[in-house]
């Protein structure tokens, strides 16, 4: 079960004359930036929103057509929720373990995944799946390419909360050479473009403790799948 420490939910408006200066950016690549600290502002009214998608659709273990248990946890909300089973990969508009919807995206995300994608480039996202990913110290995400989308001329936008990451983002060969890129609470990695299929993973997180979040990184994953 996920455990948050209670936060106060309160109103934001990433555009308001008042918000925040756009944090400091890093380009990864031709079409792929990292943006600091890009949804700390937003992160207060966005862990009760997760809290709640994650009541309707909690985090669970699934299973690799290779008959593996993944050790990252997922959840999804949006319109399609992406999954594995023995069969497959596939993005499904229902949630197989509770045999109904995946819960709606909430506003306040598709607004963050909105403001990230056109930060990068990509105005007008529209995103129809969120991917949940929980990683606890000791697990990781092997190197792979997203391509279970129908949108690949829309970028992913990845949301990191939590406890630090490595992220490792490759090239369009899995052998291809990998830059290591730090991942801290509230940074947001957009890649599309020429990039949009290119290698990446987790490396194993380390042990650690997020004061909000405990011990655990939470990964939102926006993507135009249909
Ligand atoms: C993913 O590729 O699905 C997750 C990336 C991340 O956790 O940073
Ligand atoms: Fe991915």
């Amino acid at each position: 079960m996920m455990q948050l420490k209670s936060t106060t939910p309160a109103t934001f408006d990433l555009f308001a004359d008042d918000a925040p200066p756009l944090p400091a950016t890093e380009q990864i690549g031709p079409c792929s930036f990292v943006f600091r600290g890009f949804a700390l502002p937003m992160v207060e009214p966005l862990l009760p929103t997760l809290e709640a998608v994650l009541a309707q659709a909690p985090f669970r273990n699934m299973v690799t057509p290779g008959g593996h248990i993944m050790s990252v946890a997922l959840s999804s909300c949006g319109e399609f929720g992406w999954t594995t089973d023995r069969r497959g990969y596939k993005y499904s508009r229902i949630d197989p373990q509770s045999g109904q919807p995946w819960p709606a995206m909430p506003e306040l995300f598709l607004k963050l995944a909105q403001a990230a994608a056109d930060a990068a480039g990509f105005a007008d996202f529209i995103p129809d799946a969120c991917l949940i990913n929980r990683y606890i110290p000791g697990t990781k995400m092997s190197l792979h390419q997203d391509k279970d989308e129908l949108g690949l001329q829309w970028p992913v936008v990845s949301v990191s909360l939590g406890i630090p990451a490595r992220f490792l983002f490759g090239g369009h060969a899995r052998s291809d050479a990998t830059t290591k890129v730090p991942l801290f609470h509230g940074d947001v990695v957009v890649w599309g473009g020429e990039d949009r299929l290119r290698y990446h993973g987790v490396m194993p997180i380390k042990q650690a403790e997020h004061a909000q979040l405990g011990e655990q990184r939470i990964n939102f994953t926006f993507r135009k799948a249909r």
